[in-house]
């Protein structure tokens, strides 16, 4: 293949980018742009065996799924051959599932979001773009913000909790520090849109949504990503209301480009054009490609329809040309934006050998450390200096790959310390840390009951590490209830009822179902799935050497019966209890926000800047916290809002602020939040326009939505 022409305008990096869009594609054939709009999943392949699978993997592809184990050497193979061996030379990009973290694992997203801490995200994000782009990624399908309404769907575990506010902080966060930096990684919003809203919380499945939810809660953090510059969005395998997201045209074009003026690609989620025959919406596999493409879908992962059928769909009339040119535009578009025709390779450096560097390590364990949550403690934690026989108990004490979670694949549990690791390092000298699981996670035998039972008595504390495999939440990962697995439950009771406290602690992506364990536990410690440093963040915790500061970014049920449960609810119509459940709570088990600390902090009152606030005006709000404790800690102090009387309902309360600080013993800090009515205090009506109205807007600022100091402003 003759090299090609070095002095076309889409060669010269000078050139503006539309402007090499535009040269590149009128030079384009029909299958060359087609090829642009197809990605597929390396699988098996590897850079020896690329000659016999020409087929499978052709120089003109546009794109390439690179999950798996890491292989630059295979990238960089598929990459000459794009390069050098197609007529244009036109590079591919490489996307993987770099969700929370690469090589260096951090919380998953859901435990992230419960260390409310932005620049932690960030930081985490940008680490894993370095890693990642060290092993040939140029493109991150991540963050995920979907709004999840129920907690046995597995993937609440890649969310950024239930708040619409913080999703959107959070993932802005992600977007920009996968992107600002070099090396830049393209981000990927998905799944848009109203994916975690899947019935009964089972994946895959249908999604009924009313407009005005879709607009208040499941929009806004793709809207945030989108003014974050995020370059790529990925359209959900859901069903959203009838109109699948990957066949969606309200969704992909009226919102996502003439309303958000997103100019970035979108691609669908694996295999979701051709899903689009199984829900129902096309009958043959030309139908499904031309809908989704119609719709707004630009790349077709994975299941290769667009290449199968666009060039006839085309040729029969049935597909504009126009679109199919709109389509590449946009992934030439971000092939020029990222550099890629400049720098089509990914050099091996020391990222690509090495285990993770200590520097990220020690982020790793930061944001492990920022994300643990103390639900519950009568004062056993942390642990006593004195004390010298702990009973280490339950199936994930010397779990590894649990301590990831999902979407670890380029993580090394083999690198991951245990649980019981990182307590023997951290006890002191002369402790006895004895240690016996009792049960499998999942199992049905009892039969190691009675060891772990017997340790428990022999020891000062008994310390029951308990929660889920890496493979009970993520993708395909929904559970009918969030009761834990197996015989835990039972193997808690027994070493409760020994007398000895036991502090328990929950390796997991989701709330898990706590009734029957939470009166009789000392103590209950959410490590979450914590990642490459968890084990060590959680002995940090647990002998005191840090201060847990984690607080709940999702409400903790007390069992699947209460699903759907959240802080943003709406009041119901009779006042106090009437409507309440009558055979059992209402309330949940832990309240959004919740989360406890070995310090105390009290709140002063709100303090308003003034009473009233122009639409155009600015009003600050502050107020004064106080560590009244002995100890150094960290609070977050969480901004609420509630519109009592309003054209539209509005929920009883909306996290529209949120801040954290440390605090010394005894030292005082003022927390504000400087309110700007269209951007705080408006919302959407079921047609996604901002609504503003005159009247009191109640704003409360506490701990978690339970807990207030409460003020009333007259805001307009
Ligand atoms: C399916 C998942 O839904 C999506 O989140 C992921 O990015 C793609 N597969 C690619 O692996």
């Amino acid at each position: 293949m003759p090299p090609p022409d070095a002095t076309a305008a889409y060669r010269r990096a000078e050139e503006p980018v539309e402007a090499r869009v535009c040269d590149l594609l009128a030079r384009m054939t029909l299958a060359e742009k087609i090829d642009q709009l197809h990605q597929v999943g390396v699988g098996d392949a590897n850079p020896n065996n690329l000659s016999e699978r020409r087929e499978e993997f052709q120089p003109t592809f546009g794109s390439y799924v690179l999950n798996g184990a890491p292989d630059l050497a295979l990238r960089n193979e598929l990459q000459r051959r794009a390069v050098e061996e197609s007529r244009l030379g036109i590079p591919a990009i490489f996307g993987a599932d770099v969700i929370h973290g690469y090589r260096t694992i951090f919380p998953i997203p859901l435990a992230q979001a419960c260390a409310w801490n932005p620049a932690l995200v960030r930081r985490a994000s940008r680490a894993a773009a370095e890693e990642a782009a060290a092993h040939g990624v140029d493109w991150t399908f991540a963050p995920m913000v979907d709004h999840c309404v129920d907690p046995r769907w597995g993937r609440v575990c890649e969310t950024f909790g239930e708040a619409p506010f913080a999703s959107s902080v959070f993932g802005t966060a992600a977007v920009c520090g996968f992107q600002d930096g070099e090396p830049s990684v393209a981000a990927c919003l998905k799944h848009f849109a109203g994916y975690g809203a899947s019935e009964g919380g089972r994946d895959y499945s249908y999604t009924d949504i009313s407009p005005q939810r879709l607009w208040e809660a499941h929009l806004p953090p793709f809207e945030a990503g989108i003014r974050a510059g995020a370059s790529t969005v990925m359209s959900g395998f859901n069903d959203l209301n009838g109109i699948p997201a990957t066949a969606n045209a309200y969704m992909l074009t009226e919102v996502l480009r003439t309303r958000w003026g997103f100019d970035g690609l979108v691609v669908s989620d694996s295999n979701a054009v051709q899903q689009l025959m199984r829900q129902g919406l096309a009958g043959d596999e030309a139908e499904a490609a031309q809908k989704a493409l119609a719709a707004g879908v630009d790349i077709d992962m994975a299941d290769g329809l667009y290449r199968a059928a666009l060039a006839g769909l085309v040729t029969s009339g049935r597909v504009p040309l126009a679109r199919v040119d709109t389509a590449v535009a946009r992934v030439l578009r971000v092939k020029f934006e990222i550099g890629l025709f400049e720098h089509p390779w990914r050099l091996a450096n020391a990222l690509t050998a090495q285990p993770p560097a200590p520097v990220r390590l020690e982020l790793a364990e930061e944001f492990a450390r920022e994300s643990i949550v103390l639900l519950k403690n009568t004062g056993v934690l942390p642990l006593a200096g004195g004390v010298r026989r702990v009973a280490l108990l339950g199936p994930l004490a010397e779990s590894r790959g649990a301590l990831l979670g999902s979407w670890a694949m380029f993580g090394r549990a083999d690198e991951t310390p245990t649980i019981a690791e990182a307590l023997r390092e951290e006890l002191p000298a002369g402790t006895t840390l004895r240690i016996e699981a009792g049960c499998d996670v999942a199992g049905t035998s009892a039969a190691n009951f009675e060891v772990a039972v017997a340790a428990a008595r022999d020891a000062e504390v008994a310390i029951l590490c308990l929660g889920e495999e890496a493979e009970m939440s993520g993708e395909n990962a929904s559970r009918s209830t969030l009761r834990l697995a197996g015989k835990q439950e039972e193997l808690a009771l027994a070493v409760m009822a020994t007398g000895v406290p036991v502090v328990v602690v929950l390796v997991t992506g989701r709330p898990l179902e706590l009734g029957r364990i939470e009166p009789g536990a000392a103590a209950i410690v959410v490590a979450w799935q914590g990642g490459s440093r968890a084990a060590a963040a959680l002995a940090d915790a647990l002998t005191g050497r840090c201060n847990p500061s984690g607080r709940l970014a999702i409400t903790w049920p007390r069992s699947a019966e209460q699903i759907p449960v959240a802080h943003h609810v709406r009041p119901r119509a009779r006042p106090d209890d009437a409507g309440a459940y009558r055979d059992g709570p209402t309330a949940p088990q832990y309240e959004f926000g919740h989360g406890l600390s070995y310090t105390t902090f009290t709140y002063s009152s709100i303090r308003l800047a003034s009473a009233t606030v122009a639409i155009g005006g600015r009003l600050r709000a502050e107020l004064t916290v106080t560590n009244a404790g002995d100890r150094d800690g960290s609070e977050t102090v969480l901004w609420f809002i509630r519109d009592p009387a309003a054209s539209i309902t509005r929920p009883l309360a909306e996290l529209k602020h949120f801040e954290k600080a440390a605090l010394c013993a005894g030292e005082s800090r003022v927390y504000g939040w400087e309110i700007e009515p269209a951007r705080d205090l408006a919302f959407p009506d079921a047609d996604g326009r901002a609504v503003l109205e005159p009247g009191e807007i109640v704003v409360r600022a506490g701990p978690s939505a339970a807990r207030f100091a409460v003020v009333a402003a007259n805001p307009i």
